[in-house]
C-alpha cells in the first residue's frame, strides 16, 4: 500500500535516538530534558488522594475549573496580567499539545510561521502540519540573540506568527525586556499572532526576571502563551500544560482541543491545584536550578570544552571545537560509546545543519550525576 507521509523528512525524534544509545551504553544520559531526581512526595500523595476519592471521569473540557482559576491568579500574581479562567486558559496534555493545538487553530494554509533557529523540534512540524510555512531566522550565537531588523524584513501579508520561545531550549538563553519591546513594535498594527513557549519560566538564573509576554499588554492581547506543568513541577511524564490566550483565540483554541484531546487527567489536575496553593512550589525554582547549572559549570571548568553559562532552561550548551572537528552528531554517538555520557547535538535543532560544534547537556539531575557527568567531560 502506497502512504503519502505527510512528514518525509522525519525520522525518529533525535531525544529518542541519543536516549536509547545512551541505555545500550550504560551511558549518563544527560540528553534528553528530564529530571532525574524524585518529584515531591506531597504532588503525588495528592494525585493519589484525588484517584482514591472519586475524581476519575472525563474533566471538563478546557480544564478543572478550579486549576484554571489556580493559573490565572499565578500569572497575574508574577506579570500583572488578568485572564479570564473561564474563557481564557486551556489545560492541556503537555506544552506540546498547545503549540500544536494553537497552530492548528491559527495557521491557514499558506500562512508564514516565524521561528527561530535552533528552535525546539515540534515547532516545524507543527506548521507544517497544518498547511504553514516555516520562515526560519538564526539566532546570532555566542548569545543567540534575535536579529530584530531581519524579523522586520522578513514580515510580510502572509506572516500570520511569530513563534518565540525563552527562556530557550537548547542555547539556555533568555529573551530581555529590549527584545519584547522591539517584537512589539514590530507586531503593532499588523494581525500577526505570537505563540510564546514559556515552559521553563521559572528556570532563570542571575537574578534575571523571566519576561513573558503577558508582563506586555500589546503582546499579550495578541499572544497564545504556552506553559508546562512537566518542567515546573519535575513531571515531564505527566504531560500536563496549559495555554493562555484573549478570548477569540481562545475560542478557536478549544474548537480543536475539543476534538483531538477533550479533556486531561482530572486527578492530576486536582492535584496540581492544590499543590499549587503553597507559593514556595515553584518560587524556589529558580535557586534550586541556579545551584544545579553551577555545580555542573563547576565541574567543567578545567576541561576543554568552552561555555557561556545558561542564564536560564535547564540546558547548558558546550562547545568541543578544541577538542575536535568532527560533526556533532558523531561527536554525540561517540561520547555516548567512548565515554559513558550522552548529550543532543545541537545541529539537529536547525533546518538545515547548523553551526556544528555544540552539544546540548541537561543540568536537571542528581548532583552526584552532574559530577559525575564533570569528571567524565575533564577526561575528553
Ligand atoms: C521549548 C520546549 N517547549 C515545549 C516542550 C514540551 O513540553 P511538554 O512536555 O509539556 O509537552 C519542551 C520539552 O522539552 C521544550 O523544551
Amino acid at each position: 500500500m502506497y502512504l503519502n507521509s505527510k512528514l518525509p523528512a522525519s525520522g525518529t525524534t533525535i531525544f529518542s535516538v541519543m536516549s536509547k544509545l545512551a541505555a545500550e551504553h550504560g551511558a549518563l544520559n544527560l540528553g534528553q530534558g528530564f529530571p532525574g531526581f524524585a518529584i515531591d512526595p506531597l504532588l503525588g500523595e495528592l494525585t493519589r488522594h484525588y484517584i482514591d476519592k472519586g475524581y476519575n471521569q472525563y474533566a471538563p473540557m478546557p480544564g478543572v475549573p478550579e486549576l484554571r482559576k489556580a493559573i490565572a491568579e499565578k500569572i497575574q500574581f508574577l506579570y500583572g496580567h488578568a485572564y479570564d479562567p473561564a474563557e481564557e486558559i486551556t489545560v492541556t496534555a503537555g506544552a506540546t499539545q498547545a503549540i500544536y493545538t494553537a497552530l492548528t487553530a491559527l495557521v491557514h494554509d499558506g500562512d508564514e510561521v516565524m521561528l527561530f533557529a535552533p528552535a525546539y523540534d515540534s515547532y516545524a512540524p507543527g506548521v507544517e502540519l497544518n498547511g504553514g510555512i516555516p520562515v526560519w531566522i538564526e539566532l546570532e550565537p555566542p548569545h543567540y540573540t534575535i536579529q530584530w531588523d531581519l524579523v522586520k524584513k522578513l514580515i510580510n501579508h502572509r506572516t500570520r506568527v511569530i513563534l518565540i520561545n525563552t527562556p530557550h531550549n537548547p542555547t539556555g538563553t533568555i529573551l530581555k525586556e529590549e527584545d519584547l519591546r522591539q517584537l512589539a513594535n514590530i507586531v503593532s498594527g499588523t494581525d500577526i499572532i505570537i505563540i510564546s513557549d514559556e515552559v521553563y519560566e521559572h528556570m532563570v538564573f542571575d537574578g534575571a526576571r523571566h519576561e513573558s509576554v503577558t508582563r506586555y499588554p500589546e503582546l499579550a492581547d495578541r499572544a497564545v502563551v504556552v506553559a508546562s506543568f512537566g518542567k515546573t513541577f519535575h513531571v515531564t511524564g505527566w504531560k500536563m500544560g496549559y495555554a493562555a490566550a484573549p478570548a477569540p483565540m481562545m475560542a478557536e483554541f478549544r474548537k480543536v482541543h475539543q476534538f483531538n484531546v477533550f479533556s486531561c487527567n482530572t486527578p492530576m489536575q486536582y492535584a496540581l491545584c492544590a499543590y499549587m496553593e503553597d507559593r514556595t512550589h515553584w518560587q524556589g525554582l529558580p535557586g534550586f536550578y541556579q545551584k544545579k547549572r553551577n555545580l555542573f559549570l563547576e565541574a567543567v571548568r578545567n576541561s576543554a570544552f568552552q561555555f557561556t553559562p545558561a542564564e536560564g532552561s535547564y540546558f547548558q550548551l558546550l562547545d568541543y571545537s578544541r577538542i575536535s572537528a568532527e560533526k556533532d552528531t558523531d561527536m554525540a554517538v561517540r561520547l555516548t560509546r567512548e565515554h559513558k555520557i550522552t548529550a543532543i547535538p545541537v545541529s539537529v535543532f536547525y533546518p538545515g545543519h547548523g553551526p556544528g560544534h555544540m552539544l546540548r547537556f541537561c543540568f536537571a539531575k542528581n548532583d552526584e550525576d552532574l559530577l559525575r557527568a564533570g569528571e567524565i567531560l575533564q577526561h575528553i
